[in-house]
């Protein structure tokens, strides 16, 4: 079954087709990154425009790699829910046109179980049961992942998610958007060990996170070392700053698989990609002697890939939306 996936929930236009979930036949991403790097973070506004500028060339070249047309295709996956409005409304709307002309089934893909189901790519052998850390700009959750499209929350986050926290974290610090990208490559060769930072715990919920108090903790040092005129190592911050959020999310990660029980854990969203976070999981992992998943680099971030993946599954579980189908900003990871 070829499925047509479209993503664009945040800044990326995305389309790809996929083959019975797990075979990439193409994979085009239109990055609005530049764009949106002079405001410092991404404009809502811009991004439903340029969506909507770049959809059809974006869905063209997806087909045309994958040398097909849409003849060729059996359904069409979108992108309906989280993100931002008024960028998932134009993908939204543009598969509706295309599942409604070619009489094709249309697909509903929720962002977070699609970039999980990035693993599916990366790891053909994966399959459910599993534990996921799932961990991108807008969301940070732990999830039991009983089967494709069965999901149980186990935590969340409280306030920020981690990849929000990094973006704004790296914003005070004066490191250019994409925030939590440009920290991960300017700490490199910090020192981990140069600023402390306060443990965030949720009071009686061990499973549920907060990054807050973290970022505003990287503001008052830098006010601090403003009115001192002292001068920050950006290396030696921005290294501490991902410790911090890596610690908290590895000792959540932690106690929950053994309360759980579960022995094997994914990882999955554009925080995925951060290098400390993946050490830290790895290390966490050997010692447990639980096996590990990390979705490869390329598809760690937002593209369609992982949406046509989701699809399949999605499809053969029997969701399948009408032409009412709407977006939505914000919706759980266990509703359909
Ligand atoms: O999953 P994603 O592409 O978008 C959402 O679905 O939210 O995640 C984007 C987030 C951003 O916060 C970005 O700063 C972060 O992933 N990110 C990273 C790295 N690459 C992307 N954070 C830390 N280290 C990285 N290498």
């Amino acid at each position: 079954m070829k499925i047509l996936a479209i993503e664009s929930s945040c800044d990326e236009t995305a389309a790809s087709v996929v083959e019975d979930g797990r075979k990439v036949l193409s994979n085009v991403v239109a990055s609005q990154v530049e764009e949106h790097k002079i405001y410092g973070g991404v404009v809502p506004e811009i991004a439903s425009r340029r969506h909507a500028e770049a959809i059809s060339g974006v869905v063209d070249k997806a087909l045309s790699d994958a040398s097909l047309t849409l003849d060729d295709i059996d359904a069409v996956a979108v992108t309906y829910a989280p993100g931002l409005i008024g960028a998932l409304l134009v993908g939204v709307n543009y598969a509706k046109g295309l599942a409604y002309s070619k009489k094709l089934p249309l697909i509903p893909v929720h962002h977070l179980r699609s970039h999980i189901a990035a693993n599916y790519i990366t790891h053909q052998e994966l399959k459910p049961p599993f534990f996921c850390l799932v961990v991108s700009g807008g969301n940070t959750a732990m999830v039991e992942v009983k089967d494709y499209t069965d999901f149980k929350i186990i935590g969340r986050t409280r306030d920020d998610a981690a990849g929000e926290a990094l973006d704004k974290a790296a914003r005070s610090m004066g490191i250019p958007y994409p925030g939590g990208l440009n920290m991960d490559r300017l700490a490199k060769n910090g020192d981990s060990t140069a600023f402390k930072f306060p443990v965030p715990k949720v009071e009686g919920c061990p499973y549920d996170f907060s990054f807050s108090g973290l970022k505003t903790s990287v503001i008052n040092i830098i006010h601090n070392a403003e009115q001192k005129g002292v001068e920050i190592n950006k290396a030696d911050l921005g290294a501490s700053f991902q410790k911090a959020v890596s610690d908290c999310l590895c000792r959540n990660v932690l106690k929950a698989m053994e309360d759980t029980r579960h022995k094997t854990l994914v990882v999955a969203g554009g925080v995925s990609a951060n290098s400390v976070l993946r050490k830290a999981l790895t290390e966490l992992c050997e010692k447990k002697k639980y096996k590990l998943y990390l979705p490869e680099l390329s598809l760690c971030g937002d593209n369609a890939v992982m949406v046509g993946s989701q699809g399949y599954y999605e499809y053969l579980s029997g969701n399948i939306a009408g032409l009412e189908l709407n977006a939505f900003a914000g919706k759980n990871i266990e509703e359909k």
